[in-house]
């Protein structure tokens, strides 16, 4: 196993460490990455099961490279909304501690060939999956102006939508292919440019959020990851946006108090779930690994 956290550093990676509970047979990362966090579980947890997954095929190739010969550990090329069906099909029934670290990493993020970044010249395809489902680009000359110009608002917040979602229609009518060419198509189109940020930012992080179903994908997470905790089970999730960490928050506080008792108790009032304070990274973290800025983490423990 790799010590190096080559290109990548796992955020939150203390808080991760102190909300994990004292034994764990089983460990599922639903968005492995390039398996920090999931590191740390095999040192400490030295018999414990890993299940890692990640819906993107180069991340698979580097845990697998990463945790090569140690045989607890199994890595899934798969979407973290179908975690109950990886562990029927792995026969694991429950887990001691589910994780989730949502977004994109720092390998996609860095590599330009993928498109994530605004400068790359790189097709605009965004996929963190990139053997299936729809590119950026599929998705721009799919939708209406107006369906566009609804993500752009509200998974952006972008405030000049339908500016923005006409230059998009546009760009794309003239044969326009890369993220450069889109992004300098934005930049020309909107009225005011923010001081402190690219102006696609927003628009780009909107048109990754819906190609990847990144919110529809927590839902699912979200659920099918609650029902394969075990009794003593803690689940955690980073979040890097407030809509994200909305979904998040909600489904937690909702489940407090509201795990049955099994047969033959179930008729007795439910144990209650414990929902702890978010966590937010150090200034010190922050300064040392930027992308740690906008993380959140909420704890859910069944007990
Ligand atoms: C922020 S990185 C995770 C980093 C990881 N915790 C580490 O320590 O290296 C997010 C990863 O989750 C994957 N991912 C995002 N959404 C996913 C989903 N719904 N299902 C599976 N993988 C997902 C991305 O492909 C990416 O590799």
């Amino acid at each position: 196993m790799s010590l190096s956290y080559r290109g990548h550093r796992p955020v939150l990676l203390a808080d991760f460490s102190r909300m994990a509970p004292d034994q764990v047979s089983v460990y599922v990362d639903l968005t492995a990455g390039g398996g920090g966090h999931a590191e740390q579980i095999a040192r400490r947890y030295p018999a414990a099961r890993l299940i890692l997954i990640d819906r993107d095929k180069e991340a698979v190739a580097r845990l697998r490279e990463k945790f090569a010969g140690m045989e607890r550990v199994t890595v899934v090329h798969g979407r973290a909304g179908e975690v109950d069906k990886w562990l029927f099909l792995l026969k694991v029934r429950k887990a001691d501690l589910i994780f989730a670290d949502l977004g994109v990493s720092s390998y996609q993020l860095d590599d330009p060939a993928r498109g994530f970044g605004f400068k790359s010249d790189a097709p605009m395809d965004m996929r963190m999956d990139t053997t299936t489902g729809e590119t950026a680009l599929d998705l721009i000359k799919r939708l209406t102006e107006k369906e566009l110009q609804d993500i752009l608002s509200s998974y952006g917040e972008e405030r000049e939508s339908r500016t923005v979602a006409r230059a998009l229609k546009k760009a794309a009518a003239e044969g326009k292919r890369t993220v450069k060419e889109f992004r300098d198509a934005i930049a020309a189109a909107k009225r005011f440019r923010p001081a402190r940020i690219d102006p696609a930012t927003q628009t780009l992080m909107a048109l990754r959020i819906a190609v990847n179903d990144e919110l529809g994908e927590v839902e699912r997470m979200l659920e099918r990851a609650y029902v394969s905790l075990a009794p003593d089970g803690v689940l955690g999730v980073i979040s890097f946006h407030s809509l994200e960490d909305r979904l998040v928050k909600r489904f937690f506080v909702d489940r407090r108090g509201q795990v049955p008792l099994p047969k033959p108790f179930d008729d007795l009032p439910p144990r209650p779930v414990t929902v702890l304070k978010a966590v937010r990274p150090t200034e010190e973290e922050v300064l040392v690994n930027p992308r740690s800025r906008s993380a959140k983490m909420r704890v859910l423990v069944r007990n």
